[in-house]
Order: C-alpha cells, then sequence, then structure tokens
C-alpha cells in the first residue's frame, strides 16, 4: 500500500521513519523499502554538479520529481520547493501545486517563523508540508552544526512549534546538536526527521549519494557509508575500457550473428 502522510505522521514514538533522497527512476524502485522519498534540492550538487542547491530551478524539481513518481514507489514522496520559489503565498501554492501535479504527495521548504504564513497558506491550499529548521542550505553561510548555544537552541525550539502550529506534518532537523534535537522531538506532536541530529529524532534521512558512498566532493561527518560505490563503479569502468581495448568485449554471448545460410548467400551477392 502507497505511504500517506498520516501514515508518517502515526509513526513517531511508535517505529523509526526512514527517509532517503530520490531523483530519478531507476534508483527510486531500489528504495521501496523506505517510507519517504525525498526529492531533495541536494539534486544540484549529486545530480547537477552546482556547488550548493542555489542554482536548483522550479524545471529541475519537476523534471526529478517526475521520474522519481514514473518508479511507482509505494513510499511517500515529498520534493523540495527550491530557492526563490516561496518568496510570497501565491507562488508558494503555484509551485507546490506544479509539484504535486509532476507526482509529490508534498513538499518541503526550509525556514523557521518567518515561513509561517507561507507554510499555512501551503497547507490550506491542500498540498502537506515538511518543514526543514537547522542548518538550511539554500541561506546558509557555510555548513555548520546548529543549536550549540542555549539561545540559539531555544529559538529553535520555538521555530519548530510555530511551524508545527502552522501545520507542519513533519520536520527535517539538519545539523542541530543530539540535545536539541532530542528537546525538538518531545516538544511538538509531529515527527522530527533528522539528518546529522543523533538517535533520538522521530525519523532518519541520507542523501543516497552520501549513503550508498557515491559523492565525493563533500563527506560529511555524519553521513554512515554503507557502500563504497565509487569505487565499485571506478573499477567496473577501468574493466569494461580494458576489454574494449583489448578486445576482451563483447564476446560470443553479447553478439548477435546471421544464419549461416543466409551469410553465405549475402557473400555471394556482395563478390
Ligand atoms: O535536499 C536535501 O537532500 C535535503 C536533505 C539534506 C534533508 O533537504
Amino acid at each position: 500500500m502507497p505511504k500517506t502522510v498520516s501514515n508518517i505522521i502515526e509513526m513517531k514514538s511508535r517505529e523509526k521513519i526512514t527517509v532517503l533522497t530520490g531523483y530519478d527512476s531507476t534508483m527510486t524502485t531500489l528504495c521501496d523499502k523506505v517510507d519517504v522519498i525525498l526529492v531533495g534540492d541536494s539534486a544540484g550538487m549529486v545530480m547537477l554538479g552546482y556547488d550548493d542547491t542555489r542554482d536548483v530551478t522550479m524545471d529541475d524539481m519537476i523534471r526529478f520529481t517526475t521520474a522519481v513518481r514514473n518508479a511507482k514507489t509505494n513510499s511517500l514522496i515529498v520534493t523540495d520547493l527550491p530557492i526563490n520559489s516561496y518568496e510570497n503565498e501565491d507562488s508558494a501554492i503555484t509551485n507546490s501545486k506544479r509539484l504535486v501535479e509532476a507526482g509529490a504527495h508534498a513538499v518541503k521548504l526550509e525556514g523557521g517563523k518567518e515561513v509561517a504564513k507561507i507554510i499555512k497558506a501551503v497547507k490550506d491550499s491542500g498540498v502537506p508540508v515538511m518543514g526543514h529548521l537547522g542548518l538550511l542550505p539554500q541561506t546558509a553561510e557555510k555548513y555548520s552544526v546548529q543549536a550549540k548555544k542555549s539561545e540559539d537552541a531555544v529559538s529553535l525550539i520555538e521555530d519548530a512549534k510555530i511551524l508545527e502550529g502552522s501545520g507542519v506534518f513533519s520536520i527535517v532537523l539538519e545539523m542541530v546538536t543530539s540535545d536539541v534535537a532530542e528537546l525538538v522531538t518531545k516538544a511538538v506532536k509531529i515527527p522530527t526527521i533528522g539528518i546529522g541530529s543523533g538517535i533520538n529524532c522521530d525519523g532518519q534521512v541520507l542523501v543516497i549519494h552520501d549513503m550508498l558512498g557515491m559523492f565525493e566532493k563533500i563527506k560529511p561527518k555524519f553521513a554512515k557509508r554503507y557502500l563504497n560505490l565509487s569505487d565499485e563503479i571506478r573499477n567496473a569502468v577501468n574493466s569494461y575500457v580494458k576489454d574494449v581495448k583489448e578486445e576482451r568485449f563483447p564476446e560470443q554471448e553479447h553478439t548477435f550473428s546471421m544464419e549461416k545460410d543466409e551469410l553465405e548467400k549475402l557473400e555471394k551477392e556482395i563478390v
């Protein structure tokens, strides 16, 4: 059965929520066990080769969302509203609906109290919203651990409560100290999804390229690498190149041939 927003909310305190990013059909098909596929604007870095998420456009996010939808996954699909796509209530609603049309079940946007009205407007228009607090890659000057000081922690907890009041169905906490992530998780009734925010969140999200060991430009401390796929891919590609150069590929099993009599006929015709 396809996962719904209600299913995700009900999982709080019962069962940990698993989230992985997804940007294409093939990989999404392989991730059917995860509860949520996040079509993150991290696509800008891992798929499009940008230095950060700030060059990602609505057209990019629509294309990635369509690809993920085409996998016919049972996971809930949540797509990031990219930077500059939710500057006011009208643009946020229009762009959220475009993402839903492309296949998203919900959207995610970054920010605290300053985006509360926008979240409420999108939610009231019928599109479920996931919040995102802590490190906010669309506006951060540098990537650093958040809520290390008590006044920052107080403000983060306040933001989480305001987002909950605005109607988000869950909140991503990015690079928040684990103590504060735990406090936020206890302070709200909706699930928190941590990335670099410790074990006490209601769920965890990782960028799939980090988790598979495919992305070499940045290796965040919090991203557990379950595979070292970049080495595997490089080795496979090197073997392919060597095989072609040394005429070991293709072999008979990869080759199509004419019937013997057809070949003889052809040879007679072309002499
Ligand atoms: O864009 C993304 O992948 C994200 C996650 C890091 C939470 O927002």
